[in-house]
């Protein structure tokens, strides 16, 4: 087998990697180790920044989004007794949009599937070589069986933070890692019921951090800040309701219950690897960084990796000129630290960590974010996303 670029990972970096890439002319082939089915039910976040819906609705794939998606103009903080609305319009001239991973996913594959580049399931036993030469390959056994090897010009690791791309970058660089792992982890559910709120509420609060999001009209999206080595198995549908709604509500209002359709524990970590090259092996997404989700990140900065990469791969390999490959994995990194630090930020700002003093400084923040221009312009232009460059 023989393509320009082989593609580990059919997760958003991956497959939009490749239809970016169809669309300037350039042939590539996604490896994905797990069936449609399970990448397709995969529950994951659901905040779109403008520059992510312009990107898929640019590449073709923003009709379902803006039929079924829902424009946030805005997020609501609450800390007790307060809920402050942060107009993003008003402070920075631009919006978000909740529209789910597993919808995004479900669009890049059918598209993948219609028409576009070769993207194999169930693959096993992948392992990029050659990467510091001119002619890199994939070698992995296919579904049903046989060994293959995927001859490329280069390889993408879009393989997520536990695939086999960082690894082989990490080994033949003289590169480094950053990690922090919070003392707290999300216990995140989806429920059937039309969520009480027209936009999300990030409520600080002294049991604990609690967010109201949704997934449609009808769908709501919640999350309980819980302790690491919590079990989702102590917690029945009734306390995790309880509980959302001592966290969530006010005055008159609380949360709208439903059934619980699904329901899991999520662990908190920062995470970046540089560089995101090894010759002609290039990370992108999760596989070479993670941000705790309060800042809506994750999603969106693959997007942004994978936009400046089909860029360079496209110059590379239609041009033979190598300027913006060479310059990919700073000009990557600048914004992965960008996002890291806002998702640090949110996520140091909202948590409980158990300790009085921490609380002061949080409610302090959250005050002066509610009550000044400048402080919440800062951070709806970080959450809306600021321009790729
Ligand atoms: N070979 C082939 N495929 C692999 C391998 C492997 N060795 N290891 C992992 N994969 C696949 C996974 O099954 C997954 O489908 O790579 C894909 C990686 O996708 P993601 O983990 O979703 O990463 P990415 O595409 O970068 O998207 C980042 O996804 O996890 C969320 O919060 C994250 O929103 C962010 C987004
Ligand atoms: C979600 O809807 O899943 C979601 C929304 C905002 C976040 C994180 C997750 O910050």
């Amino acid at each position: 087998m023989r393509t320009q670029v082989g593609i580990i990972g059919a997760g958003p970096a991956g497959l939009l990697l490749s239809r970016l890439l169809a669309l300037r002319g350039i042939d590539s082939v996604v490896l994905e180790n797990r069936s449609r089915e399970h990448i397709e039910a995969r529950i994951r976040a659901g905040i779109l920044e403008q520059h992510t819906v312009d990107t898929l609705t640019d590449a073709g794939l923003g009709d379902r989004l803006r039929r079924q998606g829902l424009e946030h103009r805005g997020i609501h903080l609450q800390y007790p007794g307060t809920r402050h609305t942060l107009d993003f319009p008003a402070l920075c001239g631009r919006t978000v949009w909740v529209y789910g991973q597993t919808e995004v996913v479900k669009d890049l594959v059918a598209a993948q599937l219609d028409g576009g580049p070769p993207l194999l399931f169930d693959v096993s036993d992948v392992r990029p070589e050659d990467v510091d030469g001119d002619s890199p390959r994939i070698r992995f056994t296919a579904a049903d069986g046989t060994p293959q090897a995927l001859e490329c010009d280069v390889i993408a690791g879009t393989d997520g933070f536990h695939g086999v791309s960082r690894p082989v970058v990490t080994a033949g660089t003289d590169g480094r890692r950053w990690e922090r792992t919070y003392p707290y982890a999300w216990l995140g559910i989806l429920a059937d019921a039309a969520p009480a709120t027209d936009e999300l509420v990030y409520a600080w609060h002294p049991e604990g951090f609690a967010l109201y999001s949704m997934r449609s009209p009808s769908v709501s999206r919640l999350y309980l800040q819980v302790d690491p080595s919590d079990s989702i198995d102590s917690w029945s549908d009734d306390r995790i309701w309880e509980n959302l709604s001592r966290r969530l509500r006010l005055d008159g209002w609380d949360v709208s219950t439903g059934p619980v359709t699904e329901k899991s524990i999520l662990p908190m970590r920062s995470f970046v690897s540089a560089p995101m090259r090894r010759g002609r092996l290039f990370l992108a997404g999760d596989a070479a960084h993670i941000v705790p989700p309060t800042g809506a990140k994750g999603l969106n900065l693959a997007v942004a990796d994978v936009t400046l990469l089909a860029t360079a791969l496209t110059r590379l390999l239609r041009e033979k000129r190598t300027d913006l490959v060479d310059a990919y994995s700073d000009t990557a990194l600048r914004r992965v630290w960008r996002c890291t630090h806002f998702s640090w930020w949110m996520t140091s700002m909202l948590h409980r960590s158990g300790d009085d003093f921490d609380a002061q400084l949080q409610l302090s923040q959250l005050q002066r974010v509610c009550s000044s221009e400048a402080a919440a312009r800062e951070l709806a232009e970080n959450y809306t996303g600021l321009p790729v460059e």
